[in-house]
């Protein structure tokens, strides 16, 4: 009986094919609208026509069913987003797939690389899902696809060296067939990111019953490797806390968008989120409140989270300004004060942004605390990753109204000039570094320091090593420090203040800084500029509300990081605005960046 009733399954199906071969352009009654992608390489909306069901017998000119799938085979670069940055060619024409026929074929990776792979093929199957809705039923008509991949290292460190560049094709014979290739298991990942928006579904309607077909581009030929090895966003849990769910969303949000490193300013003046195992009392005085910490396992959790992302985590501990609560409580321990001015009203004249708090830098207890907490951080970080010691905004009048400290400087016969505060400041960070470096056992670990008074041009080699410090320059876009820095033979990642601090325009007489403002942003171009970062710093945004701050304007950095490209916005901004659906339909509550139907109607919004 069971065979028969297989056979009779067989005999339908092939009617069925049969059918659709003979009949394969309808009308979708679920749909209004349909899309062609015109002589401008746009994709121009029309009035839903019959549509071939099946492409393998779709003429170039035909409309096809969804924005999206004519946005994959429209214009040079399709839907990708980050655009590749060498060669690109996409063919023309689609080919339905049956997704849950993707199989995975990894040819020689080994061990954790191996693993590595294994699980972005997950995540890879669970974006295109999720593309799809939460209702997806996929049809089962289409190719086979097989995707081969194969890295020629299984070296799994993340770091500065890292080559995330890959080849990907799609040929097809009888069955789709992806190669995959890569130096790294993390230039696989973005390549099979790529793959992923190289795919897309839509609905179908049959016999009243809504399904999902989905399609690939049916050939492809793509060369891509990232512009600069820095890629960053900036995540602040000290002002706001946030999440360990909503620090995740972002890192999905950053891998679908190619960024590679989460710089997570994980404490400031205001509160001291991070549990060290070690001084418990940083947490026990300086969070929220008992459940507004992150326990070292959280953060591991967080940085293996990224790494399956190809993302890397550097942890910033702002010192020593930026620090206030969480280290009030030394005298009552017997260490004197381990912070100054914390909390000290009226605070303009004690600090830059309420509540005030510097480290104490004559006090030696503060760097066998510092030493303790970095301990405990050089447990959980990857060996050999940077840190970020902070270093902006030391306020000098603080530590000048501080008694026991202009007591010290006239004792060491020091005057009160900002050459001996800066004197101080440096003599902190020395300090601070030897306890860091001791902690690690050598001393090669990269430093990222902010850009402030004591990273002047003309001063800064007296105090920091080209060699060992990384200098994040956080001036306006017209300030010529990162050229001058650079030029002086230092390390630099930039953070224009003016495009890429995405707190701006909820504050004081900041401006909003849009899309294009963020896309347009044109960094140096020298082997010294490490890369950029997008900052979201926390003062007027919390979980409820960062999704729609960072993305998609994030994005736009990102492609601006991966290709530099020197074409306009109007030329990204068909892929933008898909980029964005994508984020959406990934779980991010991206923010609208245009009317829908701008969305829909490519190009005539410009
Ligand atoms: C292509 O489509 C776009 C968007 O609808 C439209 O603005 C443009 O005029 C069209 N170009 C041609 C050549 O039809
Ligand atoms: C999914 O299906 C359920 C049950 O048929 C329906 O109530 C719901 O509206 C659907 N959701 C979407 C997003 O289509
Ligand atoms: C960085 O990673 C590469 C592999 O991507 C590895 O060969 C190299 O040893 C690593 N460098 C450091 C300093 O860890
Ligand atoms: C990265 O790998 C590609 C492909 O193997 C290679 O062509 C390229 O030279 C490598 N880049 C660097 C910086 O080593
Ligand atoms: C420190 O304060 C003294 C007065 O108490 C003042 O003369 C000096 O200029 C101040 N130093 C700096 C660098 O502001």
């Amino acid at each position: 009986m069971q065979k028969i009733c297989d056979k009779m399954k067989t005999i339908l199906l092939l009617l069925q094919v049969f059918l659709l071969f003979v009949d394969g352009s309808y009308n979708d009654g679920t749909k209004q609208w349909s899309w062609i992608c015109n002589t401008s390489r746009k994709c121009e909306k029309v009035p839903n026509a019959p549509v071939h069901k099946y492409f393998y017998n779709r003429q170039e000119k035909e409309p096809l069913y969804s924005l999206e799938a004519c946005r994959l085979i429209c214009g040079q670069y399709g839907a990708l987003w980050p655009r590749p940055t060498k060669d690109v060619d996409l063919s023309q024409d689609l080919i339905n797939i049956n997704p849950s026929s993707i199989s995975f074929q990894m040819l020689n990776a080994i061990d954790e690389a191996r693993d590595f792979l294994i699980e972005n093929t997950q995540l890879f199957l669970k974006n295109i899902f999720l593309e799809c809705g939460k209702n997806c039923s996929a049809v089962n008509n289409g190719l086979d696809a097989t995707v081969f991949i194969s890295i020629s290292n299984s070296n799994m460190d993340l770091n500065w060296s890292t080559n995330e560049s890959y080849s990907l094709e799609i040929s097809k014979a009888g069955g789709v067939y992806v190669t995959i290739t890569a130096p790294s298991a993390f230039g696989a990942r973005h390549a099979l990111e790529t793959l992923s928006q190289l795919i897309t579904s839509y609905k179908i309607q049959e016999n009243g019953i809504i399904h999902h077909q989905f399609v690939i581009v049916s050939k492809a030929v793509i060369k891509d490797k990232p512009q600069y090895p820095y890629r960053g966003l900036l995540l602040d849990t000290a002002r706001n806390f946030l999440s360990v769910h909503t620090i995740k969303r972002q890192i999905n949000a950053m891998a679908s968008s190619k960024l590679n490193v989460l710089h997570w300013h994980i404490t400031d003046s205001q509160s001291f989120p991070l549990e060290s195992v070690r001084v418990p009392q940083l947490s026990k005085y300086g969070s929220y409140s008992s459940k507004n910490t992150y326990s070292l396992s959280d953060v591991s959790d967080i940085i293996r989270y990224a790494k399956l992302r190809g993302i890397r985590v550097i942890l910033e501990i702002d010192a020593p300004s930026h620090s206030g609560n969480g280290w009030q409580w030394g005298r009552e321990a017997g260490l004197g004060d381990l912070a100054v001015c914390v909390n000290q009203e009226p605070w303009r004249s004690y600090c830059i942004q309420p509540p005030c708090g510097q480290l104490n830098p004559i006090n030696s207890n503060v760097y066998s605390v510092l030493g303790d907490l970095y301990s405990d951080i050089v447990d959980i970080l990857p060996k050999g990753e940077t840190f970020h010691m902070g270093g902006d905004e030391v306020f000098i009048p603080c530590w000048n109204s501080t008694l026991e400290i202009v007591n010290y400087l006239d004792s060491q016969g020091q005057d009160r000039s900002h050459e001996s505060f800066l004197a101080l400041w440096s003599y902190f960070q020395q300090e601070a570094l030897k306890k860091f470096d001791s902690k690690v056992g050598n001393e090669n670990t990269p430093i990222v320091l902010w850009s402030s008074a004591l990273t002047e041009p003309e001063i800064i080699e007296k105090y920091l090593s080209k060699n060992r410090y990384i200098i994040e320059t956080w001036v306006p876009s017209d300030n010529d420090l990162p050229t001058k820095l650079v030029e002086r033979g230092y390390n630099i990642i930039v953070a224009t203040k003016d495009a890429w601090y995405l707190d701006h325009g909820f504050w004081g007489t900041t401006e909003y800084h849009n899309w294009r403002k963020v896309y347009q942003n044109r960094i140096l171009n020298s082997p010294s500029v490490l890369g950029g970062e997008a900052c979201m710093w926390g003062e007027y945004v919390d979980d409820t509300s960062i999704d729609s701050k960072v993305w998609p304007r994030a994005a736009a950095m990102a492609e601006r990081l991966w290709s530099d490209p020197s074409s306009s916005t109007s030329a990204a901004e068909a892929r933008f605005y898909r980029h964005r659906e994508r984020l959406v339909a990934r779980g991010i509550q991206a923010d609208a960046v245009t009317p829908r139907w701008c969305y829909q109607n490519e190009g005539m919004c410009s």
